[in-house]
């Protein structure tokens, strides 16, 4: 054997004995098959063995499983990111003709893919107002196949009561997928989140996460997941997603794996610190609205605490009790102009400008609300609005960071 070819055969074999916390990084395009009859009868569906990396390695099961275990699902799948995974979920279970029903506060990315991709494809939407249940109820028709749901909305975090939604689209039959990456799998139970022990099925049909956020933690990573308790639609998913293409790295799913054991402790001090900030936010004259779901004053506060505080009721501006994610929105008085919102987000050091959220800096958005959404409370549309995503840092810092931008709002340009 030539040394070229010898380094290529090398008689690596796996370590069998090597027990440690983190599991290896197996990556592949081809897997090996001792013999015809072996690859002709291995099944990639069915996860009792390898095919082709595409297909799942021990790294990216591993994942899955462990995903799984998180939100007390069945069958978990890994995409290259979170809006990956919403559209895998339309692709794999729509067709032309469908209807789906859209919260018209849902992730952004979302409501342009169906008013782009799926309407090209004659998937048609309609957004429904997530605040009223009577709205999504007289939105449901004929053929209507999925709705989605966000708990809270994306950006501005009006919780909404999604046990009552949940409970409309089984009634009409309809399947039901939940945006849970607010939730992580820690804030609440997206599969058990109906009270009712005598319903076969407690909660959402589907849940997606944008892996990106809290399971990765880091801020360096792009992957999304779709979990289900529903063998039907875990298959539907498996051959669209085999169809599409949409498998991820072993290096991206080793950095998921290594942050996922300290997603609950993240989480947690995130949003305790998120807390100390949105409380301190309530007090400053510039700043008409604090949109958290462990803000009294936020929509659908009383929904959050139903699902995520255990009912608790606690007469203090904010909540201290159960989960929420570490995002609030502030809405600026509509008095201050728009040069003046931008300036504070230029002022801002310790928050960066940047998208995304859960990671371990603090950002900074403006928002554009008029331009977003269609069946807002007209209040929350007047006035520059920013939200902010909590990360590490000590809530000192960042109040004080928020205290000099304010300044902001006391000049006049
Ligand atoms: C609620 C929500 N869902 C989905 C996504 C999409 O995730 P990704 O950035 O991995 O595509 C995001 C990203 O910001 C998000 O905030």
């Amino acid at each position: 054997m030539k040394p070229d070819t010898a380094l290529i055969h090398h008689g690596y074999v796996a370590p069998q004995d090597f027990q440690s916390p983190q599991i290896a990084v197996h990556k592949a395009s081809s897997v090996f098959f001792p013999h015809v009859k072996a690859m002709r009868e291995r099944n990639w569906l069915d996860k009792t063995g390898y095919t082709y990396g595409l297909h799942g390695t021990p790294t990216t099961f591993t994942l899955e499983e462990r995903l799984c275990q998180l939100e007390g699902a069945k069958h978990a799948l890994l995409l290259p990111s979170g809006l990956a995974a919403l559209a895998q979920v339309n692709l794999a279970l729509l067709k032309s003709g469908d209807e789906i029903l859209i919260p018209d506060n849902a992730y952004a990315p979302l409501k342009s893919l169906a008013e782009a991709e799926l309407a090209h494809w004659g998937i048609t939407h309609q957004y429904y107002d997530p605040m009223n249940p009577q709205s999504l109820a007289e939105s449901i028709g004929p053929q209507t196949r999925l709705v989605w749901l966000e708990a809270p909305g994306s950006v501005t975090l009006e919780f909404p009561d999604l046990p009552a939604l949940l409970r409309i689209c089984q009634s009409h039959g309809v399947l039901t997928a939940l945006d849970n990456t607010w939730g992580a799998g820690i804030a609440f139970s997206a599969f058990n989140c109906l009270p009712d022990d005598s319903l076969d099925q407690r909660g959402v049909d589907i849940s997606v996460h944008a892996l990106t956020k809290y399971p990765s933690g880091g801020g360096d990573v792009l992957m999304g997941s779709i979990t289900t308790c529903r063998d039907d639609l875990a298959k539907r998913l498996k051959l669209s997603h085999m169809r599409l293409g949409f498998g991820v790295g072993g290096n991206d799913a080793e950095l998921v794996l290594r942050s996922l054991p300290s997603i609950g402790m993240r989480y947690r001090a995130q949003d305790a610190s998120c807390r100390r900030v949105a409380a301190w936010c309530l007090q400053q004259p510039a700043i008409a609205q604090v949109l958290h779901p462990a803000v009294a004053s936020s929509p659908g506060h009383a929904h959050w605490r139903d699902l995520c505080a255990q009912g608790l009721v606690e007469d203090a501006p904010v909540h201290s009790g159960g989960a929420a994610a570490s995002l609030l929105g502030l809405r600026f008085h509509p008095r201050f102009k728009p040069s003046q919102v931008d300036d504070f987000c230029n002022r801002l050091t310790c928050f960066k400008l940047g998208y995304s959220w859960a990671g371990p800096i603090s950002l900074a958005v403006p928002y554009d609300l008029k331009t977003m959404r269609q069946m807002a409370d007209p209040s929350l549309l007047e006035g520059g609005y920013v939200r902010l995503s909590i990360g590490w840092e000590a809530a000192d810092d960042l109040t004080e960071d928020l205290a000099q931008a304010l300044a902001a709002f006391t000049q006049e340009n």
